[in-house]
């Protein structure tokens, strides 16, 4: 590179020494971001190039090797996390009310729909995984397909699936909780009680106290064990109680508009309980802390999948056979059933494995979010701070603290469907970009090693995927799309004012001179 040559002060972090470091400042250099342009390039045409600067799969692979998280998490841990961050409001509350309101018993044919459409982007994300084991999910794997900038929008819209998504669930929990004291000891909580922030304080104490992963994943097994116990019972004891009359109409018929039972019905049923299915994802944010990710994570991904499916067939057929589905349309539609029925304890059991079930879904998806700030703070886009990992714990303990208070505050401030609605339209964008990533990458790095391939090709898994995730935003309000608009216009003007200067990745060139060209210490 031809230009000037000077002499800059540098400290060393790890030795407190002051050393001289050559600079070699070329010709070229942008107003705009202070780095330097190719001979040649203008100024338009050098923009343009930074902004779908793509992270090699190589340079993924440094960082985890680089990576200072601890290496803890096998594969039960893994699978127990995404069933943990999986099964919650979606079943618990939402597949009922779809039942009341939009399908019957169909409700049945919605959750396989909606798991159908779910399962391409699980084995999307799999064969990403097994690929690119960094913790920044989707952000990551767009990195190294699609470039910054769109890498940016991923990163930036996964705070709807992960934070926005920890206070949709934590509001949820505080409806179970509320009916927890109303089935076991006939108490209603005032509102002004279970709406105070400090409820969601306490439902988040996770983050206030930072344990290590480890630990984390010792109580997300606990909690998910005593879930499944629950939702396991619920099948059994009122599967006995089953009558096959209240499957009759299994498709009730369209009452006019679109959403009003019949076969439209079930369609948007299967979006309304496509919420139930998001969080198997969440694994692929703690890649860096699995013992053996690129072995283990499509096998926790795909696993904790196709249990969770069975699970919620099982409960919809229960469910709608157990009561008359037009008695479904409740806060807490489980208890609502068992206690129609006549089986009270079970109401007050099913409560309590909801309020336990959603802690699980929100200490997981607040898990998720820390990690993928620390992934894009890694890479400069966000500030440092970000990815500074607790010495003893080893996790990102800053961010951890952050993310859980700003979920709090949402939780307590914000509506539940805006929450819902918005958590399930910034998911779908991610997974029609790991769909779409998949194509990319399999054409990009076709040598790359692959511990699990997507089955039948590089197109038809991931085209359908991408497909039917398009086809669900477009079923969501217009005040949702004009909401995630808003959001991501704000995260293009931080990115232009912060990541887009700082990028590493687009700054490698200055970086490479600092690690080689120290003149004097
Ligand atoms: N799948 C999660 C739930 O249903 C988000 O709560």
């Amino acid at each position: 590179m031809k230009g000037k040559i000077f002499a800059r002060k540098e400290d060393d972090p790890t030795t407190n020494a002051t050393f001289l470091l050559r600079v070699d400042v070329p010709l070229r250099v942008d107003k705009l971001t202070g780095a330097p342009r190719q001979e040649g390039e203008s100024a338009w045409r050098y923009r343009l190039r930074r902004l779908f600067t793509v992270k090699s799969i190589k340079s993924l692979d440094e960082d985890y090797q680089a990576s200072k998280l601890k290496k803890s998490l096998n594969v039960f841990d893994l699978i127990m996390i995404g069933i943990g961050g999986i099964i919650g409001n979606g079943i618990f509350v939402l597949a009922g009310q779809a039942a009341a309101t939009r399908a019957g018993p169909g409700v049945v044919i919605s959750i396989l729909l909606a798991g159908l459409t779910a399962s391409f982007a699980a084995l999307s994300y799999s064969e990403l995984a097994s690929m690119i084991p960094i913790s920044g999910s989707s952000y990551t794997y767009t990195y190294a397909t699609l470039g910054e900038l769109i890498a940016w929008i991923i990163g930036w819209d996964l705070t709807l699936e992960y934070l926005v998504g920890a206070s949709a669930v934590a509001v949820g929990w505080s409806g179970y909780f509320r009916f927890f004291f109303i089935d076991a000891f006939g108490v209603e909580l005032s509102s002004a009680w279970t709406e105070s922030p400090f409820i969601f304080n306490s439902t988040t104490s996770s983050f206030q106290t930072v344990p290590g992963i480890k630990e984390s994943a010792r109580f997300a097994t606990f909690v998910v064990s005593v879930k499944l116990i629950v939702i396991f019972l619920f099948i059994i004891a009122a599967g006995t109680r089953v009558h096959n009359e209240n499957f009759h109409p299994f498709i009730p018929q369209n009452q006019g508009s679109f959403s009003s039972f019949g076969v439209t019905g079930v369609l948007s049923g299967a979006t309304v309980v496509f919420f139930a299915y998001i969080g198997f994802d969440a694994i692929s944010t703690i890649a860096q802390e699995s013992e053996n990710p690129q072995k283990d994570l499509p096998v926790a991904i795909l696993g904790s999948f196709s249990i969770v499916t069975f699970i919620y067939v099982a409960v919809c057929v229960v469910l709608t056979g157990v009561v008359s589905y037009t008695q479904l349309d409740s806060p807490a539609p489980l208890s609502v059933a068992v206690n129609a029925i006549g089986m009270r304890w079970l109401g007050i059991i099913v409560d309590i494995g909801a309020v336990i079930g959603l802690t699980s879904v929100i200490l997981i998806t607040l898990m998720g979010q820390p990690r993928i700030f620390m992934a894009m703070a890694n890479d400069g886009l966000i500030p440092k701070f970000a990815s500074n990992i607790h010495p003893k714990f080893g996790t990102p303990y800053v961010i951890t603290i952050i993310t859980g208070t700003i979920a709090s505050i949402a939780a307590a401030f914000l509506p539940i469907d805006v929450l819902a609605e918005l958590m399930s339209v910034g998911t779908l964008l991610a997974f029609f970009l790991v769909n779409v990533g998949v194509t990319i990458l399999r054409f990009t790095a076709p040598d790359a090693p692959r511990k699990f391939r997507v089955p039948g090709g590089p197109f038809l898994i991931p085209f359908i995927g991408a497909a039917l995730s398009i086809l669900l935003i477009a079923t969501a309000t217009v005040p949702t799309i004009a909401r995630l608009f808003i959001w991501m216009a704000i995260g293009l003007v931080v990115y232009a004012l912060y990541g887009s200067r700082r990028s590493e990745v687009n700054n490698q060139e200055m970086c490479i001179e600092k690690a080689t060209d120290r003149i004097e210490t």
